[in-house]
């Protein structure tokens, strides 16, 4: 692993320190680049909500999350130095009250020190917390607000969203977060296209027939289901996760790595996203939802049973996406997500033309075009596809064989999880790993385009067994344009 570079001091506020997120993901990934060296110990970790707990039995529920995944010695003494930087308080977020003082007299007074405010909260209250930190007056010079997705629900909340914030923040101390541009592998994206001559040449119209992007899961709504219940894969997965890998194997090359030279060309994408209509969404978006089933051999409940209701919501999204730009002309991009789907796998695929001319003549069997596969999890890695001669006497065979880069292999001792990252950036002032306000609005306008088309009543709800990649509906998709998921050949 690269050598770790210890961020500045800092001090983190943490709203909603008792959900789910906080406690899973936030306080671990702190602690874990605690043990790294990489936080100061001159930073301080305020967790704040709105319960009622003393700090001792805050800090013994965050050790009970992080010591279950290693309770080793080592690791509680790690914990032990970690929790003296671990206050936690009790704020209502939204309002006044005692809670916003003992905030303020636990924040480093010095105006210059790195402030970072983390809303692990509905995003209908963002716009209220940040007036609240206004109004206290704890917007320093160097604070900074993360924003976890979904940012709104639609186009105009979203506005509305970012433009409360922006009255208190200005646009370079806001971090919205999208856990997916935190991930090791899709920051490799950028610099498997941009670092490597072999690929740009060909990456476009002319040398690539298709895309396909899948994020399945093989969880179920789960703990999260009256949040996911009302939002649907849609909006949880296509209009931030998907849209942004999207973003990154479709734009032009930025000048540099600069946070608002890749933003604009990302914003670019988003614009020349064709727009889904009522006509066309019949057919190019396949909306679907999990029946019972089994996932990985154990029995799973359909989705109705688990939410404990019938619901018109879709756990499973299709699609056919085009991008009318000179570079994508009649390359479609198909994407999927779906949860309870038969394994847990996200990836790219790129598939190239195949060649214009096949020299070596049937009897030996056409050659297959190159597709290149993006692992992004798990497993991570990049495989190019070639043909090659299958080794030995006897006549002149092919086969068709991966190179293959796997990250176990080459990259010993793992690496930060995509939170981790993403908080050191934030720290850092980073924002190339966070979406930009246009971004999230011109996301969220080209999905409120499909989310209008369901509502006029083009929204079939197919079923598909737990534990499959979805509707057979799905496979039409590409089935009609004489293609197919490539899930056996990645699985
Ligand atoms: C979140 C979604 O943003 O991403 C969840 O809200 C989903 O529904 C999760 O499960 C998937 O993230 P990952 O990192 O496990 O692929």
């Amino acid at each position: 692993m690269a050598e770790l570079l210890p961020v500045e001091p800092f001090d983190i506020v943490v709203f909603g320190a008792t959900g789910d997120l906080a406690l899973r993901k936030l306080v671990p990934a702190l602690f874990h680049r605690w043990c790294d060296g990489q936080i100061p110990p001159e930073s301080r970790i305020i967790a704040a909500s709105r319960d009622t707990l003393d700090g001792d039995a805050y800090r013994e529920l965050a050790a009970t999350h992080i010591l279950a995944e290693d309770a080793s010695e080592n690791r509680k003494a790690r914990w032990t130095e970690f929790a003296q930087r671990l206050v936690y308080l009790s704020v209502d977020a939204t309002g006044d009250g005692e809670g916003w003082k003992e905030l303020s007299a636990a924040l480093d007074p010095d105006e210059n020190k790195i402030r970072l405010f983390y809303l692990a909260l509905p995003p209908s209250i963002y716009g209220q917390v940040c007036a609240a930190i206004g109004r206290h007056g704890l917007n320093s010079k160097n604070a900074r607000i993360i924003l976890e997705k979904p940012i709104g629900k639609d186009f105009h909340s979203a506005r509305l969203i970012n433009d409360q914030v922006g009255e208190v923040f200005p646009e370079n101390s806001i971090f919205r977060i999208d856990h997916y541009l935190g991930k090791e592998t899709v920051q490799n994206l950028l610099i498997l296209r941009f670092a490597n001559f072999l690929f740009e040449p060909m990456w476009n119209a002319a040398g690539i027939d298709h895309v396909q992007i899948t994020v399945a899961e093989s969880l179920g709504a789960g703990q999260r289901a009256s949040y996911y219940d009302r939002s649907g894969a849609l909006r949880d997965m296509v209009q931030n996760h998907l849209l942004q890998l999207v973003c990154l194997v479709a734009m032009e090359a930025p000048n540099s790595l600069d946070a608002d030279a890749v933003r604009t060309e990302k914003l670019k994408v988003l614009k020349a996203l064709r727009p889904v209509t009522a006509d066309s969404v019949g057919q190019d978006v396949v909306r679907g939802q999990y029946r019972a089933g089994a996932v990985e051999g154990e029995p799973a409940e359909g989705y109705a049973d688990e939410v404990g209701h019938e619901s018109d919501t879709e756990t499973f999204v299709a699609m056919r996406a085009h991008i009318d730009n000179w570079r994508w002309a009649g390359v479609p991009f198909y994407l999927r997500t779906g949860k309870r789907m038969s394994d847990r796998r996200s990836e790219i695929i790129v598939q190239f033309k195949p060649v214009p001319h096949d020299v070596v003549g049937s009897a030996s069997g056409a050659p297959h075009p190159n597709r290149l596969i993006i692992r992004l999890q798990p497993d991570e890695g990049v495989k190019l596809m070639l043909m090659t001669k299958d080794p030995g006497p006897g006549g002149l065979r092919l086969r068709y064989v991966p190179l293959n880069l796997s990250y176990a292999e080459h990259f010993e001792g793992g690496y930060p999880d995509a939170y981790e990252r993403l908080l050191m950036a934030v720290v850092r002032g980073n924002l190339s790993l966070f979406m930009r306000r246009d971004e999230v609005e011109a996301s969220w306008r080209w999905i409120d385009q499909i989310i209008q088309a369901w509502d006029q009543g083009h929204s079939k709800l197919y079923g598909y067994q737990a534990g499959t990649d979805g509707p057979t509906q799905s496979d039409f998709l590409l089935a009609r344009e004489d293609r197919e998921w490539f899930d056996a050949v990645t699985r």
